[in-house]
């Protein structure tokens, strides 16, 4: 099997037989691309390091950002960390299988290839049924980062992944739309206090509920995880966060110099530009988590050059949705 990014993509309905078929391509080396409830990834054996070489290859995903290794069963955990705190568990017990991540400290199993050099290594138990299939198929840790090429927005669909990835990966699994649409919730569990490096739907209230202690939150916009620079999450169109009741006026202003614009608004709006886009988005913020990367994506293809929207308000899952737009309008790298 090729270990340069030029490979034939194949794009398979994810059957019991296809997935059956992408296990036996992981275990050969190769890279296969599977739907999660969160985001789709790009999958390789943990364990072998040409695969995770070929991985980081076909993302474009410079070296010292750490992957996520992907497990079958909260149980596994075992085997990888080098110490599993008694909150671990009381986070995995709570929201495993399911989208969050818990960065532990590694044991000598986990290759430096993956984990960029760090002591410790980000786990997940992954509920999609796909997911946990392939999983229990290879019978083997899955190393997976979201399926797109590095800096760039998500993939929440099959045909996400074939724009960023066709002739870079063996296999795509097409499962349909991703339910969550964010990626996971990123627990830090390895030092004095828990903290949250990447909000997600899991949000700091359910987990300081079942810890029955605080955890600590990102600081807005700050870079807080190795890997996750300020301008990820990025489509080729610039974004611009502008105040709701801006959105149309500011739309104006800018189609009138000329610019191709896209305004994701959740209200509808009245503009008065044929030269504008507005991209409804639903109101409610777990369908809007869905649809986001969708959205952005969307706006990419209608080409447009400027992207107008709103920051949600509020903690929780809105906090999530707008940690991801501040990335997106982030400075470009
Ligand atoms: O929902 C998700 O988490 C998806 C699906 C495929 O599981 N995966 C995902 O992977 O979003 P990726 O590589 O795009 O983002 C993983 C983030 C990166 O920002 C990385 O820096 C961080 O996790 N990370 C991984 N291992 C870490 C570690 N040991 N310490 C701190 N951050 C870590
Ligand atoms: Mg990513």
């Amino acid at each position: 099997m090729s270990l340069l990014p030029d490979r034939s993509t194949l794009v398979w309905p994810a059957s019991e037989d296809a997935i059956r078929q992408a296990a036996d391509i992981l275990r050969r080396g190769g890279l296969v691309v599977f739907p999660t409830e969160t985001v789709y990834g790009l999958g390789a054996d943990a364990e072998n390091p040409a695969a995770v070489r070929a991985m980081f290859a076909a993302k474009g995903r410079p070296p010292d950002h750490p992957v996520i290794v992907h497990l079958a069963h909260a149980d596994l955990i075992d085997e990888l960390a080098a110490e599993v705190p008694a909150l671990a568990r009381q986070l995995a017990a709570a929201f495993w299988p399911g989208p969050m991540t818990l960065v532990v400290r590694r044991n000598h199993r986990v290759s430096d290839l993956v984990t960029g050099g760090l002591e410790t290594v980000g786990l997940r138990v992954p509920s999609h049924p796909v997911a946990q299939a392939l999983l229990r198929e290879l019978q083997k840790p899955i190393a997976a980062p979201s399926a797109n090429r590095f800096g760039r927005v998500s993939p929440t669909r099959a045909e996400h992944v074939i724009d960023e990835l066709a002739g870079r990966v063996d296999v795509i699994l097409d499962a349909g739309p991703c339910q969550v649409g964010l990626e996971s919730t990123i627990i830090d569990v390895a030092g004095p206090q828990p903290a949250v490096l990447r909000p997600g739907v899991i949000t700091p209230e359910q987990i300081a509920s079942v810890l029955k202690t605080e955890v600590r939150k990102p600081a807005t916009a700050a870079p807080r995880v190795p890997g996750c620079l300020p301008s990820h999450y990025a489509p080729r169109a610039r974004v611009e966060l502008v105040a709701t009741t801006e959105l149309d006026s500011r739309a104006e202003e800018l189609a009138a110099a000329g610019r191709r614009v896209a305004v994701i608004a959740r209200e509808p709006i009245a503009v008065h530009d044929s030269r504008i886009v507005v991209l409804q988005a639903p109101a409610a913020d777990s369908q809007l988590a869905r649809q986001l990367y969708t959205l952005l994506r969307r706006a990419d293809e209608l080409r447009c050059d400027l992207i107008l929207t709103s920051l949600p308000e509020g903690p929780g899952l809105a906090a999530a949705i707008a940690d991801r737009l501040e990335r997106a309008a982030g400075p470009r790298i």
